[in-house]
C-alpha cells in the first residue's frame, strides 16, 4: 500500500512516519509537507533514503500540487496531520489557521475523490470539544460531546472536521477522524509548553505559566498517538469518529515543576505570565470506544514518558538549539516580551 502521509517534517506525523516504517515495511510512505517554521526535514534524515519513502515539498493548499502527488502516487490511505497547530499563533494570526486547516483539508478530500481512495484520514484534537470545568472530575468528552469550539485553530480543525463529515455523507469518501489529547514525546516543537519548559529550564531562563497554571490538560505519549491512528487508518470504522487520550489529567504547573525537578533547576524560574485569550481550563477524553472497538491502550505511562522525553531532549540539543536560534527568537520576543 501507499500511505500519503501530509505534515511528517512535523511534530506527530515524524513520529507517525518513523512507526510506519518500523512497523509495516512492505507499506511506501509518501510524506507531503510545505516545511513551514514547524517543519524539519532533519527530523526525516534517518529515512530520506530508504526505498519506500518519499519526501515532497508542498502546500496543500496548492491544488495543482496535490492533484500532482495523486497522479504519481495513487495513494491507497491519506493520513492528514498537516495543520497549523499552536494555539497562541493563532489568536495573533488566524488567517493563516483558516487556510490550512479548513482549505488545505477540501483540497486534499478533493484530490481524494477525485482519484479514488481506500481510506482517508483526518487527524483531528480533543480541543474541538471546547473545555470542561475544573470542579467536575466526572465529566469527559466522548464522541457524542458536541463541537464548542474556543480558539482560531480549534475552530478551524472542528471546521475541517465538518467538512469530513460532510464529504463522507455527501459523496461517500471513505473517512475517519481521530481526536486526540496533547502529545508529547521527541521531536515536539520548542513553541509547546514541555519542549519549551524543558528549553528554557536547560538555559536558566524564565519559565512562563499562563495564568495560575491550574489548566488541565490529558497528556499521551507521542508512540501510543501513533499507535491509535495505525490501527483506525487499517481497521477503524469508515465514517467514525475515535476519541484517543489515555486518563492522564495533569495540571500546567505541576508539569513544569516535575521538569525542574528532573533537570535539578530552582522552582525560582518560574514566573506567573498574562493569561492566553479564551484558555481552556480542562481537557478530558473518554477513549472508552478505541478502547472497545480496536482494543487500544496507552502502553507508555506520563511518569516514564516525561523521563524519555527530558532524556530526548538533552540528547539532541542541535535539533532544538538551531530552531530556537533563529526566526523563533523573534517570536519569543513577540509572544513573552512584555507579557
Ligand atoms: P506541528 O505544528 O508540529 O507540524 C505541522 C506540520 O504541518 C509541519 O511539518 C508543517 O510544515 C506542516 N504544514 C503546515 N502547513 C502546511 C501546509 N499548508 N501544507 C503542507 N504542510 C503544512 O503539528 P503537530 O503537533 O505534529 O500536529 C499534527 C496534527 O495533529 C495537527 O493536525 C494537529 O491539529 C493534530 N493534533 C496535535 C496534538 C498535539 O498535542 N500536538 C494533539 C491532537 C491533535
Ligand atoms: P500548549 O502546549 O500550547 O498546548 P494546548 O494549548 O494546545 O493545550 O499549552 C499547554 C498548556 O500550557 C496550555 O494550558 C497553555 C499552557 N502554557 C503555558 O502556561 N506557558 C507556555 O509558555 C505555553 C506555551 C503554554
Amino acid at each position: 500500500m501507499t500511505i500519503l502521509v501530509t505534515g511528517g517534517a512535523g511534530f506527530i506525523g515524524s513520529n507517525f512516519i518513523f512507526y510506519e516504517l518500523e512497523k509495516h515495511p512492505e507499506d511506501r510512505i509518501v510524506c507531503l509537507d510545505k516545511l513551514t517554521y514547524a517543519g524539519n526535514l532533519s527530523t526525516l534524515k534517518n529515512v530520506l533514503d530508504a526505498p519506500n519513502f518519499r519526501f515532497v515539498k508542498a502546500d496543500i493548499c496548492d491544488r495543482a500540487a496535490v492533484y500532482q502527488l495523486f497522479e504519481e502516487e495513487h495513494p491507497d490511505i491519506v493520513v492528514h496531520f498537516a495543520a497549523e497547530s499552536h494555539v497562541d499563533r493563532s489568536i495573533e494570526n488566524p488567517g493563516v489557521f483558516l487556510e490550512t486547516n479548513i482549505m488545505g483539508t477540501a483540497v486534499l478530500m478533493d484530490a481524494c475523490r477525485g482519484y479514488g481512495i481506500k481510506r482517508y484520514h483526518q487527524v483531528s484534537t480533543d480541543e474541538v470539544y471546547g473545555d470542561l470545568p475544573l470542579d467536575r472530575p466526572d465529566l469527559f468528552f466522548t464522541e457524542e460531546t458536541p463541537i464548542h469550539t474556543s480558539s482560531p485553530y480549534s475552530s478551524s480543525k472542528a471546521a475541517a472536521d465538518l467538512l469530513v463529515q460532510a464529504y463522507h455523507r455527501t459523496y461517500g469518501l471513505p473517512v475517519s477522524i481521530s481526536r486526540c489529547s496533547n502529545n508529547y514525546g521527541p521531536y515536539q516543537f520548542p513553541e509547546k509548553l514541555i519542549p519549551l519548559m524543558i528549553a528554557n529550564c536547560l538555559a536558566d531562563k524564565p519559565l512562563p505559566v499562563y495564568g495560575e497554571g491550574i489548566n488541565v490538560r490529558d497528556w499521551l505519549y507521542v508512540e501510543d498517538h501513533c499507535k491509535a491512528i495505525d490501527l483506525i487508518m487499517r481497521k477503524g470504522r469508515v465514517g467514525e469518529v475515535y476519541n484517543i487520550g489515555g486518563h492522564n489529567e495533569m495540571r500546567n504547573i505541576d508539569i513544569v515543576k516535575l521538569i525542574i525537578k528532573e533537570l535539578g533547576k530552582s522552582e525560582d524560574l518560574i514566573t506567573f505570565v498574562k493569561d492566553r485569550k479564551g484558555h481552556d481550563m480542562r481537557y478530558a477524553i473518554d477513549p472508552a470506544k478505541i478502547h472497545a472497538e480496536l482494543g487500544w491502550l496507552p502502553e507508555t505511562m506520563f511518569a516514564e514518558g516525561i523521563k524519555k522525553t527530558i532524556r530526548w531532549y538533552l540528547d539532541n540539543k542541535e535539533w532544538w538549539e538551531t530552531i530556537i536560534s533563529g526566526e523563533y527568537q523573534k517570536y519569543y520576543q513577540e509572544m513573552y516580551g512584555n507579557r
